[in-house]
C-alpha cells in the first residue's frame, strides 16, 4: 500500500482551495501544497482575505495555514516533491475554434500534464479533480507516458461535487466521493486519504471512463430539474397555477424527490450550463444527434427563463422601462458565493440596460468591479470593443449601492435576483415610501413572502404564479 504523505494540486480556485483545505484539516500528518500560476490569487489565500467567499473556510484555512497547507507559485518544485498530485485547474467552455462555444477547453489541463511530465521524479499519483470529458484521461497518461525524467505514473478520476455557498459542509459529509481508476493500490492510496473523515461506505470506486463520465451527468440531471421546472413555471403564469405549490405536490413523492425544484430566474454558476454544453458536444463527437439535441434544450430552456422574466418585467411596468430606476438585488449566481460567473443576473441586467433602464444594483458580497466587469464582457461585440451607447449605458446608467434599500430608494421596481437571507429582513414599508408607486418587486427567486408585500402596497410578482 501507498501511504500519501505530500499531496500537491494544481490550482487554488474555487474547487482547489477548499478541498484542499479540508483534505489539510482531516489528515493533519499529510503535507498539503496548493500552487497556482496567479500570483494575486496566491497572495489573497495567504492574506485575510480569502479570494473566494464561503462560510466557514476562513476558519479550516487560518487552522491550517502555516502548519500543513501552504499556497505558493513554486510549481515545479512543488510537483517533484509530491506522492499525489491533484489537477484542479479551470476547464471553461472553448471560445474558439473546433467545437467553440461547446466543448470543453482542455488546454490548462495539458499544460499541467506537459508540467508534471517535465519535473516529476519517482512515482506519482496524478489525480484528474476537474471535470473532464469522459476519457481525458487517456490522454492524461499519454502525455505523462512520454516523460523523460524516468518517472512512472497512475492516474485516478476524482470528480467534486460540492456546491458553492455550501462547499465546506459538502466536504465535510459528501453524499459520495468518486474514485475511478485501473490501478487498485493507486485508488487504495486515495480512498485511505478520505477515510480519514468519510465513512468507507462513501467511498465509490469505478473504472476510469465512468468516473469522469458520471460528473457531467450529475450536473445535467441536477440542471436538467431546475430547467424542467422552470418550463412549468411558464405554464403556471399562464393558467393560475402555482409553481411553488406544484413542486411540493410533486415533490413529496419519493420516486421524484424534493431537491432541485426550485423554480427561478434561471440556473447560472460556472458549471452547469460549461457540463451540459460539454456532454452536448461528446454526443455530438461521438455521432449521437439525438442525445445532444435532448440535453442541449436544458440550456435553451434555461435561456428562455431569462429573457422570460425580463420581458415580463418590461411589460407589466407599462411597455417601458426607459430611463426608470430598477433595483437589482442580489449579483451572485446563488446565495452565499462571491461568485458570479454565468449568473442570470448578467443577463437580466445586460437587458435591462439595452432597454435604457437605470439600474441600482447591491450584493452583499460581489465588489462593483467585478460586476463591472461582467456587464462589460457581455455587452462586448465579437472584437472584444464596446461601441458607445454601451459605454454610455455602463458608465451612466449603472450604479453600485451598499445595501437593498439605497438601491431601492427612488426606484420603480426591484427585481430580487440572488436568494440573500438578509433580503428577507428589510423594512419593506420604508422601502415602500421611497419608491416611485406602484412600486414594482419582480422576485425572481420566490424569496419574499407574497402576501405580506401585496398587504405593504407592492404590486408583486414572483416566478410561476
Ligand atoms: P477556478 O477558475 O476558480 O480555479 C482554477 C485555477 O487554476 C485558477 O486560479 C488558475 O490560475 C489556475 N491554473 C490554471 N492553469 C494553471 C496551471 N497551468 N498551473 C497552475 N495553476 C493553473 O476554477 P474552479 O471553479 O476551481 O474549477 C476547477 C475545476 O473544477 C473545473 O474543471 C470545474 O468544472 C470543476 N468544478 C468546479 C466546481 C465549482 O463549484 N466551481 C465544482 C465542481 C467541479
Ligand atoms: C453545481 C452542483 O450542484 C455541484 O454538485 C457541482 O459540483 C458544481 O455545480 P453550484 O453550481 O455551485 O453546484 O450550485 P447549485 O446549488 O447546483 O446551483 C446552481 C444554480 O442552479 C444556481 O444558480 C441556483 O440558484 C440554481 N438552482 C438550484 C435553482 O434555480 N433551483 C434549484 O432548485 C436549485
Amino acid at each position: 500500500p501507498i501511504a500519501v504523505k505530500k499531496i500537491c494540486c494544481i490550482g487554488a480556485g474555487y474547487v482547489g482551495g477548499p478541498t484542499m483545505a479540508m483534505i489539510a484539516k482531516q489528515c493533519p500528518h499529510i503535507q498539503v501544497t496548493v500552487v497556482d500560476i496567479n500570483q494575486q490569487r496566491i497572495d489573497e489565500w495567504n492574506s485575510e482575505e480569502l479570494p473566494i467567499y464561503e462560510p466557514g473556510l476562513h476558519e479550516i484555512v487560518s487552522e491550517c495555514r502555516g502548519k500543513n497547507l501552504t499556497f505558493t507559485t513554486d510549481v515545479d518544485e512543488t510537483i517533484r516533491d509530491a506522492d499525489m498530485v491533484f489537477i484542479s485547474v479551470n476547464t471553461p467552455t472553448k471560445t474558439f475554434g473546433v467545437g467553440a462555444g461547446r466543448a470543453a477547453n482542455l488546454e490548462f489541463v495539458e499544460k499541467c500534464a506537459r508540467k508534471i511530465a517535465e519535473v516529476s521524479i519517482g512515482h506519482k499519483i496524478v489525480v484528474e479533480k476537474s471535470t473532464l470529458p469522459v476519457r481525458t484521461a487517456e490522454a492524461v497518461k499519454t502525455i505523462l507516458s512520454n516523460s523523460t525524467t524516468g518517472a512512472s505514473f497512475d492516474v485516478l478520476s476524482n470528480p467534486e461535487f460540492l456546491a458553492e455557498g455550501t462547499a465546506v459542509e459538502d466536504l465535510i459529509s459528501p453524499d459520495r466521493v468518486l474514485i475511478g481508476g485501473e490501478n487498485e493500490t493507486a485508488i487504495n492510496a486515495l480512498v485511505e486519504v478520505y477515510a480519514n473523515w468519510v465513512p468507507r461506505e462513501r467511498l465509490l470506486t469505478t473504472n476510469l471512463w465512468s468516473s469522469e463520465l458520471s460528473k457531467l451527468t450529475a450536473n445535467a440531471f441536477l440542471a436538467q430539474r431546475v430547467s424542467s421546472i422552470n418550463a412549468i413555471s411558464a405554464l403556471c403564469e399562464a393558467t393560475g397555477a402555482d409553481v411553488d405549490e406544484v413542486s411540493t405536490a410533486i415533490g413529496t413523492d419519493s420516486r421524484i424527490g424534493p431537491k432541485f425544484l426550485k423554480a427561478s430566474v434561471g440556473f447560472g454558476g460556472s458549471c452547469f450550463q460549461k457540463d451540459i454544453l460539454n456532454l452536448v458536444y461528446l454526443c455530438e463527437y461521438f455521432g449521437l444527434p439525438e442525445v445532444a439535441q435532448y440535453w442541449e434544450q436544458v440550456v435553451t430552456m434555461n435561456d428562455h427563463q431569462k429573457q422570460r422574466f425580463v420581458n415580463r418585467m418590461v411589460r407589466t411596468m407599462f411597455n417601458t422601462v426607459s430611463d426608470k430606476r430598477i433595483a437589482i438585488w442580489g449579483f451572485a449566481f446563488k446565495k452565499d458565493t462571491n461568485d458570479i460567473r454565468e449568473s442570470a443576473a448578467i443577463y437580466v441586467c445586460r437587458d435591462l440596460l439595452m432597454e435604457k433602464a437605470k439600474l441600482a444594483i447591491y450584493d452583499p458580497q460581489v465588489k462593483p468591479e467585478q460586476m463591472r466587469a461582467a456587464l462589460e464582457s457581455v455587452m462586448q461585440d465579437e472584437n472584444g470593443e464596446l461601441n458607445a451607447m454601451k459605454r454610455e449605458l455602463l458608465d451612466n446608467n449603472v450604479q453600485y449601492c451598499d445595501n437593498g434599500a439605497a438601491a431601492a430608494d427612488d426606484a420603480h421596481a426591484i427585481a430580487v435576483l440572488t436568494e440573500w437571507d438578509e433580503f428577507k429582513d428589510c423594512d419593506f414599508e420604508a422601502i415602500r415610501d421611497s419608491m416611485k408607486q406602484p412600486a414594482f418587486v419582480f422576485d425572481g427567486r420566490n424569496l419574499l413572502k407574497h402576501a405580506d408585500l401585496c398587504d405593504k402596497g407592492f404590486t408583486y410578482f414572483g416566478i410561476g404564479f
